[in-house]
């Protein structure tokens, strides 16, 4: 029986990846360097914009990050809307909200300024605003927007969830604690505003989840058996290379804008490289833990991604080899050990920037739903280089498990 339903996924991708190749693929236009921000009432007159709905979260606002760009679009005269109560791991709710506001305000245009979470909220109310009869659950999965969303300016402040250039908007509901994902090549941005020197003053331990993000998203787009092109490949070996040299500096020095300009471009190529290749198994726990305990994404993502790699074995081992070869991690020895010594360097980066090995807090009577959605979302359509069954979701979840008070999370 699973070895009906595996071969079912596997023909499922190779078909959809016939499919992938004809679809009207594009890129985020990409206005950077620093002091970025400064273009961007430049960018709404371009596009005959007259009053965009401003999206971010209240940790930006009190930081003075998104004051600094309103301050911008004051200066310029540009009138707006702001809703600033965005959470991370955003709601369903507050998906209604920011669409409700757009229309009564009479709105035009996005600008989302935040991590992935403010960037993803403001996604799926632009995907609701022109699929007004269809409710945020009925647009989860993929090419369900299939209309053209308002212009929309993305102003990335992590380095990163990649939102600034993907199809994908993560969206929890409240009620059910399910995080799934929108995917609709109508959600890659307009603009995508890549200006470091927003990134700053983002606290070492944000710097380190979020950029173990984008390292996830490279690692798994590469290992992806089906959909990858030149390109994608390319994208995820260069965003790698960046982020085992940079993503250290950044967290040590966080005033280093050389490395957070790295860290931005990084975390585009990553996303880039994601949103054409699929993302793994990886994310699939990661997101039903950000669901049901709302952990930090990229935190998630830093735990589980040594465990799934090592649980991969030999089918992964030739791609990591390669990746440990071109981050400089090993350039000797067999195979297996290039690869292992990769996901021991992962191992490393983690401990040396704060991050546990594993988590104190899943529930035994919650696995069960982890497992249900973790399969829901990876099956049939994540490219992944091993399929896991229930029994293996279960083992690698039971992997990630530690015993209460173990380690301390950052
Ligand atoms: N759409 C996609 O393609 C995609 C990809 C990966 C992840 N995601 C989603 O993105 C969300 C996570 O986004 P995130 O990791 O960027 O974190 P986030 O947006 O949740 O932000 C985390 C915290 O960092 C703070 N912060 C952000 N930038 C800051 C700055 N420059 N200075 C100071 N504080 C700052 C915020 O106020 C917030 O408290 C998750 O929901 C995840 O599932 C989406
Ligand atoms: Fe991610």
């Amino acid at each position: 029986m699973w070895a009906l339903k595996k071969g079912y996924y596997r023909t499922f991708q190779a078909v959809f990846n016939v499919g992938a190749r004809c679809l009207p693929w594009r890129k985020a236009e990409v206005v950077d360097g620093a002091g970025s921000i400064a273009k961007i009432p430049e960018l709404l007159n371009r596009e005959g914009k007259k009053k965009p709905m401003v999206v971010t979260d209240p940790g930006l606002m009190a930081c003075g990050v998104a004051p600094s760009i309103l301050k911008v679009l004051e200066d310029a005269k540009v009138p707006y809307s702001l809703y600033d109560k965005v959470e991370p791991n955003p709601t369903v709710n507050t998906v209604n909200a920011i669409q409700a506001q757009y229309l009564k305000e009479g709105c035009d245009s996005f600008v989302a300024i935040g991590g992935g979470s403010s960037m993803d909220a403001a996604k799926g109310a632009a995907a609701r605003v022109v699929k007004p009869r269809k409710g945020v659950n009925q647009l989860g999965g993929l090419l369900k927007v299939r209309r053209r969303i308002p212009t929309f300016i993305a102003v990335p402040t992590t380095a990163g969830t990649g939102s600034e250039t993907t199809i994908a908007a993560l969206i929890t509901d409240q009620d059910t604690h399910h995080k799934y994902a929108i995917m609709d090549l109508m959600l890659i941005p307009r603009y995508a505003v890549l200006d470091a020197e927003l990134t700053v003053g983002l606290p070492p331990h944000i710097t380190a989840a979020t950029g173990m993000d984008a390292l996830t998203h490279a690692v798994e787009a590469y290992l992806c058996w089906t959909y990858n092109t030149k390109e994608s490949i390319r994208f995820a070996e260069e965003a790698s290379v960046l982020i085992f040299h940079n993503l250290e500096k950044a967290y040590q020095n966080g005033k280093d804008i050389a490395a957070r300009e790295a860290m931005m471009v990084a975390s585009f190529k990553a996303g880039f490289a994601f949103t054409r290749a699929g993302v793994g198994n990886v994310h699939a726990i990661a997101h039903t833990l950000g669901g049901l305990y709302n952990t930090a994404h990229g935190l998630a993502n830093a735990v589980i991604l040594p465990i799934v790699l090592e649980d991969y074995g030999s089918a992964v081992y030739p791609k990591l080899a390669h990746l440990a070869e071109l981050t400089g991690v090993a350039r000797a020895g067999s195979q297996e050990e290039r690869a292992k010594a990769f996901i021991a360097e992962i191992r490393a980066m983690n401990r040396r920037m704060g991050i546990p090995e594993g988590f104190d807090f899943i529930k035994e009577e919650d696995i069960p739903r982890m497992i249900a959605w973790a399969g829901k979302e990876a099956n049939p359509i994540y490219p992944v280089p091993v399929v896991y069954s229930p029994e293996r979701y279960r083992a690698v979840i039971e992997k990630i498990r530690i015993p209460v008070g173990c380690k301390e999370e950052v």
